[in-house]
């Protein structure tokens, strides 16, 4: 395993820890996307999850008969409150329409007791700063969101929801993909975009990007992690 591989489980290991494990309790999975990490992780872990996403086709992908799914807008959930003990956000809050977040929000404080949002920061890093850049810049041209922000924007959404936070914590990364490594991933980048309907002009400036990233290696962003607790 790479040093890069190595961190980026670490970091996924150290966000898992924070699940409290009640068997039995519900569990709410906001935004499944292709690769559907939170719900895999929820479903290994043995628990009832209900997963929701707006774009059908993501649901199709992942339906299984382990998970409940629901497809709609976060925005407007269809369950009574207090239906979920936990409401999982990984890495879905920044594809999620900024002008929605207050009321995603507030519907999961509605339908959950506990919210965790896991989200990636905006880079300090220039390379990695520069590919932020150009993922959100693709997705606008889509009609898609990709809008990263700093903990303190998560953690002032979640407390002006009626939250009580309970716990932040940034998870620094330092791994540097670079060389082969590099090139494999940034293809696959390609290919999602390409996948996501982008333009050619888009394609054009990941790819160049690409050889950068395999010379001089690119450092991801921290990850912040923000818990918030809703009182009865
Ligand atoms: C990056 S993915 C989530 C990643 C996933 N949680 C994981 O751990 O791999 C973001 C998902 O949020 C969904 N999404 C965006 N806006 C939404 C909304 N308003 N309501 C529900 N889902 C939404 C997108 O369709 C996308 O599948």
């Amino acid at each position: 395993m790479t040093a890069f591989e190595d961190e980026r489980n670490r970091l996924r290991e150290r966000v898992w820890s924070f699940l409290d494990i009640k068997q039995g309790a519900r569990y709410l999975d906001i935004g499944i996307g292709h690769t559907a990490h939170s719900l895999h992780k929820l479903l290994e872990l043995g628990l009832d999850v209900t997963s929701v996403d707006i774009d059908l086709d993501v649901l199709r992908k992942h339906k299984t008969r382990k998970a409940h799914f629901v497809q709609g807008n976060a925005a407007a959930l269809p369950f009574k409150r207090n239906t979920f003990s936990l409401s999982v956000a990984n890495f879905t809050f920044h594809e999620i329409e900024p002008s929605l977040h207050n009321a995603v929000c507030s519907e999961l404080c509605r339908v959950s007791k506990k919210i965790m949002i896991i989200e990636p920061s905006i880079s300090n890093e220039p390379i990695h700063r520069r590919y932020q850049n150009i993922w959100t810049k693709a997705m606008h041209s889509i009609g898609k969101f990709e809008d990263y922000q700093n903990m303190y924007y998560w953690t002032e959404l979640l407390r002006n929801s009626g939250a009580k936070i309970v716990h932040t914590e940034k998870l620094s990364s330092s791994a540097r993909l670079y060389g082969q490594e590099a090139r494999n991933y940034m293809k696959s980048v390609v290919e999602d975009m390409r996948e996501e309907g982008v333009s050619e002009k888009y394609l054009k400036e990941i790819s160049g990007l690409s050889h950068v990233i395999e010379t001089r290696g690119m450092i991801f962003s921290d990850i912040d992690v923000v818990i918030g607790h809703v009182s009865d």
